[in-house]
């Protein structure tokens, strides 16, 4: 929009019908270009949908009546996956899978890390325990590896938010995408919702600015609609769809029995588990409902659900969700035509804000309702969905937390990629005591079955090794 273009009038009677004219308050303090990003914020506002947000139905759920009917989502367990004619025959269709150039990797990163306070995008933060590389490295370096052991190729799709945006880029560009073809990874912006008050109110982050925030993972599936990601994978053959976070290094991307139990089961959407290590372990739950897989998040499921057990003493809702799907990228196009398939969930969040005399508020108690999209709200949607567990040391170790809190810091991380990889090298014959610190680029090996074939003679490490 121009400076010319701007009717200042249209504006305001806009947001008078919206009962939001406060965002218009230091309007004549502003330098045009100020006016102009202004204007192109209210614009795309949709106002109708933030007015039903706030007062339609809610659309948060009866958590205690749903826990109360919750199963067990249909699952293949750790113990399952790995023997078996099935595991071998998911194997085999998975492998053909990436060899025929069928599956396309997401990683979303957008989120803004704010538990971890690293001042830049989660993905640059470094995480390998000797070579320092940084989330990004490590998780493209993976898929990387994964297309060279079925001699194919992997397109790679990063989702980011405005505040990651351009930082990521110019890192990923830089770094020449770390091996990758500028071919064959995009980079895509997802987008973002504004916050309101208790008065359902737009809070002004700046005089100029109205505060928005990235509007959830779930905003991927508009996102790659937008950016032309679903068309592009359809242009490449793209069936099957592998989606992971950028916050967790033992990812297994696109790990092709996953990818087979997926095709095999004929599941239009498939998520990857691990055996919950507490009842109340922070991660999401999936269970069935009513023969519909979702998942419940920690924060919502009650407690005496999530502590019940089964005569054996086990716990009946094991299932977390590490946030590792397979897609078919059918299931993803048939839901980004549906403008109901993901609702929105609110948050109660503190939102600094510029109040009515220009002053900046830091708010020491929640003051916004945020509105953000969650990708696992496709599940119930997806026919015959199903999960995998995978073992926690081989699939999830998330970084989330600064120190010192007791868990998900960058050095559980990094502890967690040492003993990962130091347990290949023992499954290899290689002895490595506790104390030293081993890190396996996966270009070197991505499993321990790789790794045997060049272990060769190796037989002891007795000091820090990072194999490259
Ligand atoms: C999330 C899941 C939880 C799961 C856990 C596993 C939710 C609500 N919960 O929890 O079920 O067990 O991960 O680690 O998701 N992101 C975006 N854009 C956004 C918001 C987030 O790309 O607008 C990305 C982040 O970059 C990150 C991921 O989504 O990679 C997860 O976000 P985060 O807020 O850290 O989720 P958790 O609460 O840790």
């Amino acid at each position: 929009m121009s400076a010319t273009t701007i009717d200042r009038q249209e504006i305001a009677d806009q947001l008078t019908a919206h009962n939001q004219s406060h965002v218009l308050q230091f309007w004549d303090e502003l330098d045009s270009k100020q006016q102009q990003h202004l204007a192109a914020q209210i614009q795309a506002v949709n106002f109708e949908q933030l007015a039903s947000l706030q007062t339609g139905a809610s659309i948060e759920q009866s958590w205690e009546d749903l826990a109360a009917r919750a199963e067990l989502p249909p699952a293949i367990t750790a113990e399952q996956f790995g023997q078996g004619d099935e595991f071998a025959k998911a194997v085999e269709a998975g492998s053909n899978a990436i060899k025929n150039g069928e599956v396309a990797a997401i990683l979303v990163a957008g989120g803004q890390g704010s538990r971890l306070g690293f001042p830049h995008p989660k993905g640059m933060l470094p995480i390998g325990p000797l070579s320092d590389r940084s989330l990004y490295q490590i998780i493209l370096e993976k898929s990387l590896a994964r297309a060279r052991q079925f001699d194919s190729t992997i397109p790679f799709y990063v989702m980011t938010s405005p505040p990651t945006h351009d930082e990521s880029q110019t890192f990923l560009k830089e770094n020449n995408y770390f091996g990758y073809g500028e071919n064959d990874i995009q980079l895509f912006c997802q987008g973002v919702m504004p916050a309101i008050d208790g008065d359902g109110k737009l809070l002004l982050a700046d005089k100029h600015q109205i505060f928005v925030s990235p509007d959830g993972h779930g905003g991927t599936l508009a996102a790659l609609e937008h950016n032309g990601c679903l068309a592009d994978m359809q242009k490449r053959g793209i069936k099957y769809v592998f989606y992971g976070q950028v916050d967790n290094p033992l990812i297994q991307i696109c790990e092709p029995a996953l990818i087979g139990y997926h095709i095999l089961r004929q599941s239009e959407m498939t998520s990857q588990v691990v055996r919950k290590n507490e009842p109340l372990q922070k991660v999401g739950n999936v269970v069935s409902i009513d023969g519909k897989v979702q998942i419940i998040e920690y924060s919502d499921l009650p407690e005496e659900h999530a502590r019940k057990t089964n005569d054996d003493g086990s716990l009946k809702l094991w299932a977390g969700s590490i946030a590792v799907h397979v897609f078919d990228l059918a299931f993803l196009e048939r839901s980004a035509k549906d403008a109901s398939s993901l609702p929105f969930h609110k948050a109660h969040k503190k939102v600094p804000f510029v109040d009515a005399d220009g002053n900046r508020v830091e708010p020491d108690a929640p003051n916004a309702t945020k509105f953000e999209k969650f990708i696992f709200d496709l599940l119930p949607s997806a026919k015959n969905a199903i999960v995998c567990e995978v073992d926690a040391a081989k699939g999830f170790c998330a970084v989330k937390n600064a120190p010192p809190a007791p868990s998900e810091t960058p050095d559980h991380v990094k502890a967690a990629i040492c003993d990962l990889h130091r347990g290949w090298l023992q499954d290899c014959g290689v002895a490595v005591a506790d104390n030293i610190q081993v890190e396996i680029n996966p270009l070197f090996a991505v499993d321990a079955e790789q790794l045997r074939a060049k272990t060769g003679d190796l037989k002891q490490i007795t000091e820090d090794t990072y194999l490259i």
